[in-house]
């Protein structure tokens, strides 16, 4: 293929690419407003009225966010099916082909498992959409940088390893988090750093790790299994903290590496402090759906500081 026409092509998918990025922050930030209004966060009275749209007592006011939702989601499965035959038409193009496919595919998925998340009742929709969600704004970003012209530097190989680990625990941290949203299992533990003086999880609270599962009540506060959530949550985000902070900090070092580095340490103490907040302000909607979205933000920034790492280590 011409040089003209390759950079031409690869220009289209890295600008739609970045829309699809931003597109896709705008359905995590608005489904999280409706899960998350729809758990109880910001009613009143709290805490009485935390999980009433499990038992159908409560009343909801969901229809522009919902309008908005489905409007937006739309428009990216186009623009996803718009990206993927940019990327496949007349040739395949690499490296960023393979990325905007797998984004379609997850698109499609998320399409059909939408069919059963509006019913509350089912934690594993849920949780299958928040990290669908994580997911779509990660491979829209990672098809962004593939069709970029951006370089990476000689890197050395335990920076690169730190931030595997921070990202693995950055995973993990998500999907715990994720549990207490769909468990409905906010209530459980509204103290900081315990849970009712708790200190560790039970291990009879191990069970709520279970995604597969239908909820049928919100739990209540002191639930062995709610304060597992929570407690393994803050834990697993301290310890993402040390190893992802550690990580940043190192690529701070780095010329290729700075400039992500220094947005994901910014990101990172935000989400944390976002964390801390939704605990202190009596579980804040606003607060929530913050600390919702900016996980996925992190998640897509820490991806990119490894790939620039990554590139020549
Ligand atoms: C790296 C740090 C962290 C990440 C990536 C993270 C990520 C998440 C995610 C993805 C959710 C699900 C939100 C949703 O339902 O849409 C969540 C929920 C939550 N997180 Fe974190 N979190 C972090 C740190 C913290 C910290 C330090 C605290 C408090 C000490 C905290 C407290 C909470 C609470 C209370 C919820 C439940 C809110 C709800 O959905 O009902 N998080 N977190």
């Amino acid at each position: 293929m011409p040089t003209e026409n390759r950079s031409a092509r690869l220009q289209r998918i890295k600008i739609l690419a970045q829309v699809l990025t931003a597109l896709s922050l705008l359905i995590l930030l608005v489904s999280a407003y409706i899960r998350l209004r729809g758990a109880g966060l910001g009613c009143g009275p709290w805490p009485d009225c935390y999980g009433q749209i499990l038992t159908g007592t409560a009343q909801l006011h969901n229809g522009e966010a919902r309008i908005l939702h489905r409007g937006v989601a739309s428009l990216t499965l186009v623009l996803g099916f718009a990206l993927v035959w940019q990327c496949r038409r007349p040739q395949t193009i690499q490296p960023p082909a393979p990325y905007a496919t797998a984004l379609l595919v997850l698109m499609i998925v998320l399409t059909f498992v939408g069919l059963w998340s509006s019913d509350p009742h089912r934690a594993w929709a849920g949780f299958i959409n928040i990290l669908g969600g994580a997911g779509l704004v990660l491979l829209s970003w990672r098809t962004a940088l593939a069709a970029g012209s951006a370089q990476g530097a000689a890197s050395p190989r335990h920076l690169v390893g730190l931030l595997h680990a921070g990202l693995g625990l950055l995973a993990l941290t998500i999907m715990l988090g994720a549990l207490i949203g769909v468990r409905y299992a906010a209530t459980a533990c509204p103290s900081l750093p315990d849970c009712g003086g708790v200190l560790w999880p039970a291990t009879s609270g191990l069970s709520a790790l279970n995604p597969f599962t239908t909820i049928a009540v919100a739990v209540p506060m002191g639930d062995d299994g709610g304060v597992a959530l929570h407690l393994l949550h803050r834990y697993c985000a301290l310890v993402t903290l040390l190893l992802l902070g550690l990580g940043g900090l190192q690529a701070l070092a780095q010329p290729a590496t700075r400039q992500s580095a220094g947005l994901l340490l910014t990101l990172l103490l935000t989400q944390m402090a976002l964390g801390v907040l939704t605990v202190l302000s009596g579980f804040s909607l606003r607060l929530a759906v913050a600390h919702s979205v900016c996980a996925s933000a992190l998640l897509a920034v820490g991806m990119q500081v490894l790939v620039r790492a990554k590139a020549s280590a």
